[in-house]
């Protein structure tokens, strides 16, 4: 039987059905709906070796702060049920090194790119605006407000609304009016819908969500905390419905603020549940760690999906969860007012 299979070499997959996969957010009109997430494939330089990056929406790359940072100690991963704990305290070579560097490459690859960048003080993500300005390639920028503020005793910018406002009106006043900006929230607060109320009235034209959730792993034989930075933030398929939940209640509340979705996503499926609920594209972040294929294989799978579903545009699949039970069969031209 394996003899017979083998000898026919492999199966032809059935042709992909025509869905035009574009997506908008905001002002960014993206020819592809999935992107990595921060953190998960620095520059795309790796992943380019394993699919052609300029086949996805756009990179997203690491968080990059205004100097080299050499991260936390080690152990800084630890594998968790269905996920993956990490602490790495943002490493990085400084905003100048990352311009000559990573994005220059970019650049010359062809490929959308998203920056993101991480301040330890308002003043910091302000500049790192500034110094972006000078750069014609950045499509976008996400703006990782997921780190302690050092002018507030280490108090996390994302968790309140006041200091994640205080970070995009920075990065606002400082970036070319023009440019996309993408708030990148926590799901560590009480109510997310506050902090995106926050960040759009201070500029944000978008929102990226979720990062990883704080969690904490001990370790049973040396009955002391597996990570040296005691705490860190967990991702992977574990926090998938933690995602879904915030991209529902952001849309729910915000018909029109462009949605990025990221937690967990492993399959097309996967990208179809964050893309009805609300999401207008998706990051694949920790999948790329033992699949560096993920983000495009993700894509295929999710056209089909929307193929097999009757769609013809991933734009009239956006929100498509929220509307009444008994008109999701009708793909009418009203699903637009969400999704654009
Ligand atoms: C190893 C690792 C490093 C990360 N670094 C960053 C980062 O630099 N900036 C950021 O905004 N998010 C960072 N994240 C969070 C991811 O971008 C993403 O929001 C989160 O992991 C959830 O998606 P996932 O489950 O697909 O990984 C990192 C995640 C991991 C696992």
């Amino acid at each position: 039987m394996t003899r017979a299979l083998i000898s026919q070499g492999p199966v032809p997959s059935a042709p992909l059905p025509a869905v035009d996969m574009s997506t908008t957010l905001g002002q960014l009109h993206l020819p592809a709906p999935m992107l990595t997430a921060s953190g998960c494939a620095a520059s795309g330089r790796e992943l380019d070796q394993f699919f052609d990056i300029t086949t996805i929406g756009a990179i997203v790359t690491k968080s990059v702060m205004a100097n080299p940072r050499s991260g936390r100690a080690t152990p800084r991963m630890a594998e968790t049920p269905s996920g993956m704990l990490n602490s790495i305290g943002l490493q990085g070579p400084g905003i100048d090194r990352f311009i000559e560097h990573d994005l220059a490459w970019l650049e010359e690859r062809g490929a959308r790119v998203i920056v993101s960048i991480a301040g330890s003080t308002v003043d910091e993500y302000g500049k790192l605006a500034a110094r972006l300005r000078t750069v014609r390639s950045v499509a976008g920028i996400e703006i990782n407000i997921s780190c302690p503020n050092v002018e507030d005793r280490g108090q996390v910018f994302a968790c309140r609304a006041g200091s994640a406002a205080d970070v995009v009106n920075a990065v606002r006043r400082h970036s070319d009016p023009r440019m996309p900006l993408f708030a990148k929230l926590s799901p560590d607060v009480t109510d997310i819908v506050e902090i995106v109320d926050a960040v759009v009235r201070a500029g944000a034209n978008g929102v990226s969500v979720i990062n990883t959730v704080l969690g904490m792993v001990i370790n049973t034989d040396t009955m002391r905390p597996h990570l040296a930075g005691i705490t860190g933030g967990l991702s992977g398929p574990a926090i998938r419905p933690v995602a879904v939940r915030c991209i529902w209640q952001i849309r729910q509340a915000f018909p029109q603020v462009p949605i990025i979705g990221m937690g967990g996503v492993r399959t097309g499926l996967d990208a179809l549940e964050f893309i009805l609920a609300g999401a207008n594209a998706v990051s694949v972040g920790t999948s790329v760690f033992h699949d560096p294929s993920a983000p495009a294989r993700i894509q295929v799978e999710l056209q089909r999906a929307l193929g097999e579903r009757g769609f013809t545009r991933l734009a009239d699949a956006v929100s498509h969860a929220h509307r009444p039970a008994d008109s999701r069969a009708e793909f009418d031209d009203d699903i637009d007012f969400i999704s654009e």
